[in-house]
């Protein structure tokens, strides 16, 4: 509302050629309390105006005129507004109580379909697809916030050649048993066995080519052992997200594209894409300085990126979506290139609309986290021993899930249980400590809801609560989630200063500062569950 106010008041003194819109984007928050609360730079003006930025301040803060301001000042260029406490205050604390505070309109009516976790079945659940559903859920939950309807799409990893050399590894050396007990440890073991012996062994290869054929021509046996691995891998992951809180709209993997991908094929011929390579067919992409996308291979088999052409055009038919994202980590960037590529030159105009959301590794000790050989650490042991160390499932789960999502996606992160789960610093933890700290003041005494008027001790901690809806609107448009971990700590922060600055609990105005209390535990509780973030009240 301020920004309105001020952008409309400086449009009109600055005169025609500046537009309001123009203006409100370059109000800053300024960094001292000493210069206010808004500011507004000049020294974009000066040349326009053939006067220096002081100057120009200085007029403009003269002629700046509102109830809501309580004084405007000329700095260095800027001129720097000062808000009215009190109004503001009472304004900002009756927003922050209603129901739908931080949520948004502009994407009613709009789908965001979004593909994430996607895990390979029969192999160890990786740091990367933890990463990639976390993410991924967390924008589901922002574009939630902006009024979009998220469809989450797990788009289990569960066709290709690497199943004809499962299938074969298993017939050699896999044991009914032990893959029961244990199935994706027992299955990814014998896998990394094939590859292994196929070093000395090439035939081996062969054996798996067959295996694969035979699955991708119905044959019952490989089709029944296929299905009995997929069956026992997605219960496995299954145990992963209950304990996450995770869930999906739809769980539909590579292998439902089987028989579509036909289509796919005549239709990229139909338009003319397809060429002759080496005996296999490809799309060229010579005009992006992409390398050729490979559809079918010379052995007559299809490929990852025919999958994914497939189902993207699936998606579209299925929910005209006005933004489709991959949330796939980043050695991934190529193959969503030439997929995008692929369907626009095939006329496709929303492959405009598909965003890769890519993200950097988890690394221990520099190096990368690995679930293949040997060094395997698996998923659920770390969220075991997470809820373990917290002395709570929740805060452990939470600890993980914030620590990924608080750093920019694409940077590489460094996972240590012991940081992530300590109480003071950038964690999960502190922030669930400060959740409950404010929800044991509220549960002290009852308190009637009063934004009338609050100690100026308080204004900081009311400003920080004020831009979480701008915070949304940010973190959703930018597919980073970081931006609401980010803010919800700097909340945390200001929120425990007004604690440790203030007696909250004594008489006067007890009504006002635990409405303000109350208000903080509103958005810190919903920030933390567009994060995935169960808020936990007793510590
Ligand atoms: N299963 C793949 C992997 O683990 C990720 C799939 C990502 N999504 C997609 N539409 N390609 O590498």
């Amino acid at each position: 509302m301020e920004k309105e106010i001020i952008s409309l008041q400086l449009a009109h003194l600055l005169g025609e050629t500046f537009q309001q819109q123009e203006i409100q984007k370059q109000l800053e928050q300024p960094k001292h309390k000493d210069h206010g609360d808004v500011a507004f730079p000049c020294f974009s003006l000066a040349k326009h105006f053939r006067k220096n930025p002081q100057k120009i301040a200085e007029d403009l803060s003269s002629k700046l005129d509102h109830p809501i301001f309580s004084k405007t000042k000329a700095v260095h260029g800027y001129v720097n507004i000062f808000l009215d406490q009190t109004f503001m205050t009472e304004h900002i604390l009756n927003r922050v109580l209603t129901e739908g505070y931080g949520t948004h309109s502009f994407g009613e009516g709009e789908h965001v379909v979004i593909d994430l976790s996607a895990p390979n079945i029969a192999k160890p659940f990786s740091m990367g697809h933890l990463r990639s559903t976390v993410i991924g859920n967390a924008l589901a939950n922002l574009a939630e916030t902006c009024g979009y309807t998220p469809v989450k799409i797990n788009y289990i990893g569960d066709y290709g050649t690497q199943f004809g050399h499962l299938l074969a590894a298993y017939k050699k050396w896999g044991h009914a048993e032990a893959v029961r007990q244990a199935p994706l440890k027992e299955l990814s073991e014998i896998y990394v066995r094939f590859h292994e012996e196929a070093e000395d062994f090439p035939s081996l290869m062969e054996e798996g080519r067959d295996w694969f054929k035979r699955l991708e021509h119905g044959d019952e046996e490989a089709l029944e052992l296929w299905r009995w691995f997929r069956e026992l891998s997605l219960e496995e992951f299954n145990h992963i997200y209950n304990r996450l809180g995770v869930s999906f709209d739809l769980t539909r993997g590579e292998s439902y594209y089987t028989d579509t991908m036909a289509e796919t094929i005549s239709l990229l011929e139909r338009k003319g894409l397809l060429e002759e390579s080496d005996g296999a067919l490809v799309v060229k992409l010579d005009e992006f300085d992409l390398p050729p996308c490979l559809i079918v291979k010379s052995n007559g088999t299809t490929t990852y990126a025919t999958r994914d052409v497939t189902a993207a055009i699936d998606r579209y038919q299925s929910y005209t979506f006005s933004k489709s994202l991959y949330v796939v980590g980043n050695e991934q960037t190529l193959h969503f290139q030439q997929v995008k590529r692929v369907l626009e030159k095939a006329g496709f105009t929303w492959a405009d609309d598909m965003h890769h959301v890519s993200f950097g590794m988890m690394l221990q000790n520099g190096k990368k986290m690995s679930t293949r050989k040997g060094r395997t650490i698996l998923l659920e042991d770390v969220l075991r021993e997470a809820g373990e160390r917290a002395g709570n499932h929740q805060i452990g789960t939470g600890a993980v899930i914030f620590h990924d999502l608080k750093h920019y996606r694409q940077n590489d992160v460094e996972f240590s249980l012991e940081d992530l789960l300590t109480f003071e610093g950038t964690t999960g933890p502190y922030l669930q400590y400060t959740y409950a700290r404010a929800v044991s003041l509220l549960r002290k005494t009852s308190f009637e809801k009063k934004t009338t008027w609050i100690d100026p001790s308080g204004w900081e901690l009311v400003k920080h609560l004020h831009t979480f809806p701008d915070e949304t609107a940010r973190a959703f448009q930018a597919s980073d989630p970081s931006i609401i971990a980010k803010y919800l700590l700097r909340l945390a922060k200001a929120f425990n200063q007004y604690y440790s600055g203030t007696k909250i609990l004594q008489e006067d105005q007890l009504n006002e500062r635990l409405t303000l209390v109350h208000a903080v535990t509103l958005v810190l509780g919903k920030g933390l569950a567009i994060l995935g973030i169960e808020a936990v009240e007793d510590m």
